[in-house]
């Protein structure tokens, strides 16, 4: 049986429907009419009550990852970590922190595919006994741009076309083109592993460099690795085609069945961590999120598992209204000048204050669980949590409000130089080196094919002058990546637009 769409009754015996005021209904199947024939009563509260909640049923999507699914569990610590954080869920070989997963891919809107050629999400939330902590991860190790201000500008040239609404490869390609430093994530995504198998088989990354910080006060630069104990696996692009024409949430469906059937899903995190006094002569910008470490240089340090036990009770209430945030930290873990990551701290609660509301923390699934909140915010729509009830609600006060703890601080950061759009430093063909290697190391010949073929599908349909800039950036890459672009290009079947 499907059990996605088994719908459980809640109840052990058979309750009385009421309206959303508890009142008791007397019917359920007629509305109140004016004799049989005759109109609708505004004295039908009942029916009022149902349509009016209806009508707002829909909240906003989220404004990208608006497809996803997920589930809970619990992260484990299984190595000793304390050399590189004093966060205290790191500190305890075999401490268990509840958590709440959603798996998510960028682009589509709510009821798009989950097997389109994607970033696909993987948002971790830990219940810490020091608030919530979140790592909220792409399954790829880099990014498309370094710099935030560019954000809305990726997104939107990846989207529909504004005036057809219709997904324009023109462009995301011209954008490509004129942003060099996307062609490492552009390599990832049109290679093999651009359409996961499901979200059990993919990995998640934080790309970007954290700064963990131990009791001593040391600090590094850390690099998330998410690893499935499942193996990565891909789907190759005829078979999703396939897939597709069954269902739309085929990866949603995969991860609903197998924790309902009562397994496990798990994956081992590791981190990479440069010394913060290295990190400042390493070769690769540490704040430049277009960029891998490779391991050869910062091997992977194993650190604990992940791992998902059951589904959601409810999707809207825990899937559609978690509330994600790369600025949910603790003492111990601390945010890197990465820009793209300074951004993402603004951003997430931001557009959550809008889909969600002012008091989104309150929805239990975004509540931390240990203690309770205690400062001087108070009131605001949907405040449900109490609002702190006599508690003084200004400080200074004599009267014993909640205090600060000064020992919690941040380590101080040093900055210099000119309040200016700073460009970054080290650009140029130093942002060709990764992609190149990856060309050359990693691609195997079939996989160096299916990347060419993969890429000129998708760009088939472009403007002559988008197509010469990809040709010249993936020269830039690796000449002979040029050249095959460049003769698939000019051989490919071109349908007229
Ligand atoms: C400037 C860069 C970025 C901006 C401004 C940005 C912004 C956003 C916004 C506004 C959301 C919707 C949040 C919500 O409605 O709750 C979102 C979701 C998400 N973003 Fe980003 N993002 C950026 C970069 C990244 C990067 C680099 C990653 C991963 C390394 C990432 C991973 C995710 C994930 C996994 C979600 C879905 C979270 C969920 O399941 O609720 N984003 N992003």
């Amino acid at each position: 049986m499907d059990k996605r769409q088994t719908v459980v009754s809640t109840a052990n015996q058979q309750q009385t429907l009421t309206t959303s005021q508890g009142m008791p209904v007397d019917g359920n199947q007629h509305s109140l009419t004016a004799g049989p024939r005759g109109p609708i009563l505004l004295s039908d509260i009942h029916f009022i009550d149902k349509m009016a909640k209806f009508d707002r049923e829909r909240i906003p999507e989220r404004v990208v990852h608006a497809v996803g699914a997920g589930g809970f569990g619990h992260f484990e610590l299984t190595h000793d970590v304390s050399k590189y954080t004093k966060a205290k869920f790191l500190n305890g070989v075999g401490k268990q922190t509840p958590i709440c997963v959603r798996f998510s891919t960028t682009l589509g809107e709510r009821g798009f595919s989950d097997l389109d050629r994607d970033p696909r999400g993987f948002a971790i939330k830990m219940y810490t006994e020091e608030g919530n902590v979140d790592f909220v991860c792409n399954n790829t190790p880099f990014f498309f741009i370094r710099d935030p201000l560019k954000f809305p500008d990726v997104i939107h040239s990846r989207r529909r076309n504004p005036q057809t609404n219709i997904r324009d490869p023109n462009m995301a390609w011209d954008f490509i083109s004129l942003n060099p430093e996307s062609i490492q994530n552009i390599m990832f995504l049109f290679s093999e592993r651009g359409i996961s198998d499901g979200y059990r088989h993919m990995d998640g990354f934080s790309a970007h460099a954290y700064k963990w910080v131990n009791a001593k006060g040391d600090s590094f630069l850390v690099k998330y690795h998410i690893k499935t104990d499942a193996g990565v696996k891909s789907i190759a692009p005829e078979d999703s085609v396939k897939i597709e024409q069954r269902t739309k949430d085929y990866s949603a469906e995969d991860l609903w069945n197998h924790l309902g059937s009562g397994k496990a899903a798990s994956w081992t995190f590791f981190i990479q961590a440069i010394p913060e006094a290295e990190a400042a002569t390493y070769r690769y910008d540490v704040t430049d999120i277009t960029k891998i470490w490779p391991h050869g240089d910062y091997p992977l340090i194993p650190v604990g598992k992940f791992v998902l036990t059951r589904n959601p009770s409810n999707n809207f209430a825990e899937m559609e209204q978690v509330a994600f945030s790369p600025g949910n930290i603790c003492p111990g873990i601390e945010l890197s000048n990465d820009r793209i990551l300074q951004a993402r701290v603004f951003s997430y609660p931001d557009t959550q204050r809008h889909r969600l509301g002012a008091n989104f923390e309150q929805i239990p699934v975004n509540c931390p669980m240990y203690g309770k909140i205690h400062n001087y915010q108070r009131d605001g729509p949907m405040r449900v949590d109490g609002n702190q009830g006599g508690g003084v609600n200004y400080e200074p006060n004599s009267l014993g409000g909640p205090v600060e703890d000064p020992s919690t601080a941040a380590k101080p950061v040093a900055v210099s130089g000119h309040a200016m759009r700073n460009l970054y430093a080290n650009t140029g063909d130093i942002d060709m080196e990764q992609p190149r290697a990856f060309w050359e190391r990693v691609l195997k010949e079939e996989s160096k094919k299916y990347l060419v073929n993969a890429m000129t599908k998708s760009m088939r349909t472009c403007r002559p002058d988008i197509k010469q800039r990809m040709v010249t950036l993936c020269t830039n890459v690796h000449p002979e990546f040029g050249t095959r672009l460049k003769t698939a290009l000019e051989n490919v079947d071109a349908p007229k637009l």
